[in-house]
């Protein structure tokens, strides 16, 4: 399609919503992607099961991808989950886990898929950095420190590959939906529902959607199709960038 036929990525969090509808739709286009994940995918042979809360499990993301595909592209860092607490309950073992998966992991991918990133560089396409990031990474809700927090943390960390990555033809950029139809939002409408003692729509329009402008959740296709604009030759531009998808959420 766009000449990124012989491109190799990696997209962690590939297992589930968001991350297997990247991995799909950029294998559709022609890029050789390693999904990874807490568990291998049986069926897949391009699948890498391991933790990503683990220095060890970023930094075999990495080379198996070089290993199988002898180049690395493009990285799509996704994994993640959501813990809801007040403050004075939030657990800080939860705290921990939610910063390593939602910004260590992205930045031990970086550090420890730099030099495969900067031969990317030399090529037409450059090496591309791609964190799904979240509305959640420029605005805040209650009960939700750690993830907030991290959220935030991760767009400084693209700031700051975009910087040093402009001498390495490096783009980093941050994708910030809003709310997607996944098991990860699917809980949350359920547990909510059950809280509150509404309906589940309801939850979803009152409760959920409360801030979003459109009271629609995103498909994980939809978030698929602009991390492929972001990552194909258009996309280019973006680097340094915090690009909103939040159906009107952050506008007002
Ligand atoms: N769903 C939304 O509304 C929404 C909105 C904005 C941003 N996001 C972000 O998008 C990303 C993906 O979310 P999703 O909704 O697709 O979630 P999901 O729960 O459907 O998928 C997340 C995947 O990450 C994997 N994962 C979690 N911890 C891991 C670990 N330690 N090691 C390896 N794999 C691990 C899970 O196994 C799962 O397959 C997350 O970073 C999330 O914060 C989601």
């Amino acid at each position: 399609m766009t000449g990124t036929g012989e491109r190799a990525a990696v997209v962690t969090g590939a297992a589930s919503g968001i991350g297997r509808a990247i991995t799909e739709r950029l294998r559709a286009d022609g890029v050789r992607t390693l999904a990874v994940d807490r568990a291998a995918e049986p069926d897949d042979p391009d699948s890498l099961g391991v933790d990503l809360t683990t220095r060890e499990g970023n930094r075999a993301a990495v080379q198996v991808a070089l290993d199988r595909f002898g180049r690395l592209d493009i990285v799509v860092a996704n994994a993640g989950f959501q813990h809801v607490a007040p403050i004075a309950e939030f657990d800080p073992d939860r705290w921990d886990e939610l910063l390593k998966i939602l910004l260590t992991s992205p930045f031990l991918l970086a550090h420890y898929g730099w030099k495969a990133l900067s031969e990317a560089g030399t090529r037409e396409q450059g090496g591309r950095f791609l964190a799904i990031a979240s509305a959640h990474s420029l605005v805040a809700s209650p009960f939700k420190a750690g993830y907030v927090s991290a959220k935030h943390g991760v767009l400084g960390l693209v700031r700051t590959l975009a910087v040093e990555g402009a001498e390495i033809g490096l783009s980093a950029s941050a994708l910030c939906p809003g709310y997607v139809r996944t098991p990860l939002v699917e809980a949350q409408i359920a547990d909510q529902a059950k809280a509150h003692g509404l309906t589940e729509d309801r939850v979803l329009s009152e409760v959920i959607l409360a801030r979003q402008a459109v009271k629609r959740l995103l498909e994980p296709a939809e978030v698929a199709d602009a991390a492929a604009f972001l990552l194909g030759p258009a996309g280019r531009g973006f680097t340094g960038a915090a690009v909103p998808m939040d159906y009107g959420w952050t506008a007002r």
